[in-house]
This record gives C-alpha cells, structure tokens and sequence, in this order.
C-alpha cells in the first residue's frame, strides 16, 4: 500500500481538538465585536479555505463572503517577497466591515498589501484573522487582530497549509519529516 500522508508528519504542533475550541471562542468574540455590523469575510485563497469555514460557521450573525486570490509564495518554503493579485473580490466594500481571513500571519507582506490594496475602496474598517502566527518572521509593521495561535519558526503544514500544494487536507497543523523536501 502507498504511504499515507500522515506517514510524512515527523510532528503534531496543534490538534484538531486544539484548532476546534479556538476557532470557536474566535467565532463568538468575532459575534460580539460585529453584533449588528453585517462584517465581509474576506478570505485569502487558497491558504484560508479550511479555517474560514470553520470560522464562519462559529460566527452566529449576519455576514456576506468573498474571496481573493493572492500568491505570494513559489513552490518552495521562502517567500518570493511578491505578491500577486490573481483574482479579486466581487462585492463592494464601501462602508463595510472587512475581516480579512487567512491561514497564516508570517512576515506579514500578503495581509499589509492586501489591507492597503482594500482602503482605497474605503471600507468602514478592515481587520485580521489568521489561524496561525508566526511573529518572529513579521517584516511589516502590522498586527492580526484575531489569532488562533503562535506557532515557532517552523514550516507547517495542514488545516489550509500547503507544501508545493499538498497536505492541505491534514485535520491538524503539523511538521513535515526532513526526508519530505529532499523527495
Ligand atoms: P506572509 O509571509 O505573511 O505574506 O505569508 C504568505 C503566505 O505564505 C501565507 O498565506 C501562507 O500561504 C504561506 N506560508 C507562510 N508560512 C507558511 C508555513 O509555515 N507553511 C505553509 N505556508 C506558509
Ligand atoms: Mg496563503
């Protein structure tokens, strides 16, 4: 039988169970800091697709969705520094209540551009949720409003993560095994 994917996580940084309780105590701070501003999700393709699912759903008022896609990562684990905006949202944002939504706050260059990208547009307010951070790697003077967690400088995987596209469907957000990359 060929190797599942779990055969190549070397380790588990956070559980589902971990992943389900926090996406939930964000999804009701988000309710009340948002009771009756019918926020936009906005989510950041294709990285957020698994966490803002899971958040929208814990998030019990009136929103709208949309989604942009925006690359900024090659293949590989470094960042290309660039990003690229390669389909953008079809709502109008004017007066609304943005929520960003992404799967990881890494140095930050994807979420600052996208959030000066929006204002011209000029939404009520744009905020930043992210299931993970990695705060030791931020280049950019900016902060997520809404984490799920710190995470160390490691390359992770699962839960919306990709490695060159693969292991995005991991319920859980792990560690790659060294012999993965030389594959
Ligand atoms: P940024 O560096 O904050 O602009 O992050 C850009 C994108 O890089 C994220 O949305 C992820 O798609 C990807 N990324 C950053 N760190 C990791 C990681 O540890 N694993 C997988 N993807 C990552
Ligand atoms: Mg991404």
């Amino acid at each position: 039988m060929a190797g599942t994917m779990r055969d190549d996580i070397l380790k588990v940084i956070v559980s589902e169970e971990e992943i389900r309780e926090r996406i939930e105590a964000l999804g009701k701070q988000i309710a009340e800091d948002y009771a009756g501003k019918n926020p936009m999700f906005v989510g950041v393709l294709k990285g957020c697709y698994v966490f803002m699912s899971d958040l929208v759903r814990c998030t019990d008022i009136p929103c709208t969705m949309d989604f942009v896609v925006a690359s900024s990562y090659g293949d590989g684990t470094s960042t290309s520094g660039e990003v690229k905006i390669l389909k953008d949202i079809s709502q109008n944002i004017e007066g609304r209540h943005v929520i960003l939504v992404d799967d990881i706050f890494d140095t930050g260059v994807t979420l600052n551009y996208l959030t000066q990208y929006f204002m011209p547009r000029k939404p009520a307010s744009i905020r930043i949720a992210a299931l993970l951070d990695k705060p030791a790697r931020r280049t950019v003077d900016l902060a997520a409003d809404y984490v799920g967690f710190n995470v160390p400088d490691e390359f992770v995987v699962g839960y919306g993560l990709d490695y060159a596209e693969a292991y995005r469907n991991l319920p859980y957000i792990g560690v790659l095994k060294p012999e993965v990359y030389s594959k």
